[in-house]
Parts: C-alpha cells; structure tokens; sequence
C-alpha cells in the first residue's frame, strides 16, 4: 500500500475534483491537499471553501505552466490529475482549450513526475473507447481498443497514451482510470442532469438532443471519488482500471425521472438538434476494479441519487444562478 499524507490535486476546483477532496477530508485524516485549478469558467472556489484550512490549500495556476510545477511539485507524494477541458458541446465548439489543458497540461504534470519522482494518478473517461450499439451486449474493459470521436475524447485518449508511455520509457509511476458519466453535486450546468434541473428551477423547458435513445452509464461522483482513492494507494502501477456502477440509462428515461421528480408531465420537454458525433452507448465493465480492489458502489439507488442532486441544485441556487444565463446563451448560438 502507498500511503500518501501530501497530494496535489489537479482541477480541485471542478465538479470531479471537488467532490474528490471533499471526499479526503472526510475520510483520510492524514492527508494534506493541494488545489491546483486555473479557475476557468468550470472552476469555482466555492466548491472547497469551508474545508479546514490546514487541510486544504488552493493555489491558482496553470498545469501548462511548467516553471509553476517546478516550485509546487517538489515535496508532495502524489498528483492526482483531474484538471481538463471536459465538456464535448464544447470541445465542438472551440477545440484548442482541450488541446492545451488536456495534451499539453498532461505532458507537463508527466514530466515533472518525472523531474521529481513523484506518483501521478490520472484520471479519463470511458469515451475513449468511442461508442456501442445500443443492441450490443459488449461493455468496454481495459482491453477495449481506443477509438474517440469527439476533440474532448480524442484529446483525453491523447492524454492516456502519454502516461502509457512515460510509465514504460522513462519508469513514471502512474496508474490511469477511465469512469462512466458522473452526478451528483457542485456539476456545471452545462452538463446533462444540472442542465435539465436548473431549466426547470428557471422556468424553461429541458432539452433533448437527438432521438433522446443515446445511453450513459451513470455514477454517482462519491463513489468515483472512492474508486480513485483505492487506485491511487493500492493500484498496480502502469495499470488502468475502468470505474461504472451498472448505471445504463437513455438520456430520456433520466429527463422523464427528472419531470416525473419534478411533478411535470413527461412530455414536458424541448427535442433540439443532435451533437455531431454524437455517440450512441457507453457501458462499463468493472470486473477488474472489483476484484483487484474490492471496491464497490455506495450509490445503488439511482432515483435516490437523482432525488438528493436535484435537492442540492433547488438548495444552491447561489451556487449555480451566475453561470446560467451565459451557459444557455452558449447553446442558444448552437441552436441546442
Ligand atoms: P470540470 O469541467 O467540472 O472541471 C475541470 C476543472 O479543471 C475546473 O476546476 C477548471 O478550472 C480546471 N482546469 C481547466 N483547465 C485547467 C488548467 N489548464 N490548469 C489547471 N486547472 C484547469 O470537469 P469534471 O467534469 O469535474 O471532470 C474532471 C476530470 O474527470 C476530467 O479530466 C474529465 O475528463 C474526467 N472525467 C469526467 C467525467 C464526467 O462525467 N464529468 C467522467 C469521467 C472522467
Ligand atoms: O462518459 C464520461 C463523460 O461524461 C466525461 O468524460 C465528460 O467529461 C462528461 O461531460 C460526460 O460526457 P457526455 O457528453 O456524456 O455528458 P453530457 O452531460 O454533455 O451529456 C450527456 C448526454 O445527454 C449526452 O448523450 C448528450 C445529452 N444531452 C446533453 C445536454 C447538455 C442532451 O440530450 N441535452 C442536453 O442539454
């Protein structure tokens, strides 16, 4: 067991991230975090203030900033790299960002590994390994060939293949994991599950893309959060370990469930054009996490998930209110 008590956090900031040190403060007393985020328009501070300041520091910086991680990196155990460029719509809409953060911010927090002998847990995404048919009873494994469509996935399999690579070339000790679609709490309203809840909060109607048949498997952050945890201290390095809970749902099952939460009718909802690219299916098979590590889901219930991250963006609408009205206008220029 590696047992870390100083670890820097990459995009600590974010929705991942933040639950991730909430997560260490609430369950590794030993451990000392640092913040490590750009605050970009995914960033909030807000998402760790509260948290005991002799556990938890914030520094405000690039990942990209290499003489940055020169002064930062030495004396820590671990980096655990959540910072990312991470929504598709945009990623269409302006690649370059996740060219940068995501290929870029990588290779430098892989370097200064490195430089400084430091263990790197980097965390990417299941769309790596592209799309499945809906009829198709396969669930991605870590042996799944690589095969990305979007620029955001294509530049987080980028990402992957660099830590693949400085593990075996230059001996960096790093394990990868891939997770499903993620809910909970502090999510950017841009994404699905925030997006529909604060329209209906507003007033507005929700927005379906497509057929509304397109699947995700959904995961409850927290137990992300566990599952990187697990990785980071017993975790075989050069390894990858797929993260799913057996969430399969089409996006218009989840949109019902939020209406049906909501007292709305089902059919309360707009059909807007469909993301180019769009992939059909994404399933997870977690039978290596499961048996290596033991770990396993604490979320099972996904209604009930839903139900308490529904309450918490209704509670905290503080929270969510500034970034709304400009993340609609965004996707009102996209007609979506
Ligand atoms: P997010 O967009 O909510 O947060 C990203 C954070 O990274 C923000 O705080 C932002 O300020 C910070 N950041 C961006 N560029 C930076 C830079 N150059 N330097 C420092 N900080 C920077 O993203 P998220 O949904 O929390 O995803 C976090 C990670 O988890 C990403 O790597 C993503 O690929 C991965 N992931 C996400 C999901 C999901 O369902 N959201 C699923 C699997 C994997
Ligand atoms: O699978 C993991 C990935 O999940 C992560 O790597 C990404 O960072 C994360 O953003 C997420 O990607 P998706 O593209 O699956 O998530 P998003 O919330 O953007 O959309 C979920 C599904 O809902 C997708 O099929 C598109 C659809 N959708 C999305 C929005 C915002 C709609 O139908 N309407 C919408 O308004």
């Amino acid at each position: 067991t590696f047992n870390p008590t100083n670890i820097i956090v990459t995009g600590g900031c974010g929705f991942i991230g933040s639950n991730f040190v909430h997560y260490v403060v609430n369950n590794c007393p030993d451990v000392h975090v640092t913040v490590l985020d750009k605050l970009t328009y995914a960033g909030n501070p807000e998402n760790i203030a509260g948290l005991p300041a002799d556990r938890v520091e914030l520094v405000v910086g690039d990942v990209c900033d290499a003489g940055l991680l020169d002064g930062l990196v030495p004396g820590h155990d671990a980096i655990v790299h959540y910072a990312a460029e991470s929504h598709n719509d945009n990623s269409i809409a302006g690649p370059e960002p996740f060219l940068r953060t995501n290929v870029e911010g990588t290779f430098r927090l892989l370097e200064a590994c490195r430089k400084y002998d430091v263990r790197l847990h980097h965390v990417s995404t299941d769309e790596v390994y592209g799309d499945l048919a809906l009829d198709d009873p396969a669930r991605f494994t870590e042996e799944t060939p690589y095969h990305p469509s979007s620029p955001y996935s294509s530049t987080k399999a980028a990402s992957d293949m660099l830590v693949r690579a400085w593990v075996r070339t230059f001996g960096v000790r790093a394990t990868i994991s891939n997770c499903s679609n993620n809910y909970g709490p502090y999510q950017h309203v841009e994404k699905f599950i925030p997006r529909q809840v604060t329209n209906i909060l507003c007033g507005m109607r929700p927005r379906l893309y497509g057929d509304g048949l397109n699947v995700r498997d959904w995961i409850h952050t927290e137990d992300h959060s566990a599952a990187v945890w697990e990785i980071l201290t017993r975790g075989r390095i050069g390894e990858t370990y797929l993260v799913g809970a057996d969430g399969e749902r089409s996006n218009i099952e989840v949109l019902r469930a939020i209406l049906r939460a909501f007292g709305l009718p089902e059919d309360g909802f707009d059909w807007v054009r469909d993301r180019p690219g769009h992939d059909r299916r994404y399933a997870i098979d977690p039978t290596k996490l499961r048996r290596e590590l033991g770990w396993e889901p604490g979320h099972t219930d996904f209604d009930a998930g839903l139900a308490e991250t529904i309450a918490w963006y209704r509670d905290n609408e503080s929270w969510w209110r500034p970034a709304k009205e400009a993340t609609e206008a965004r996707y009102a220029a996209q007609g979506m």
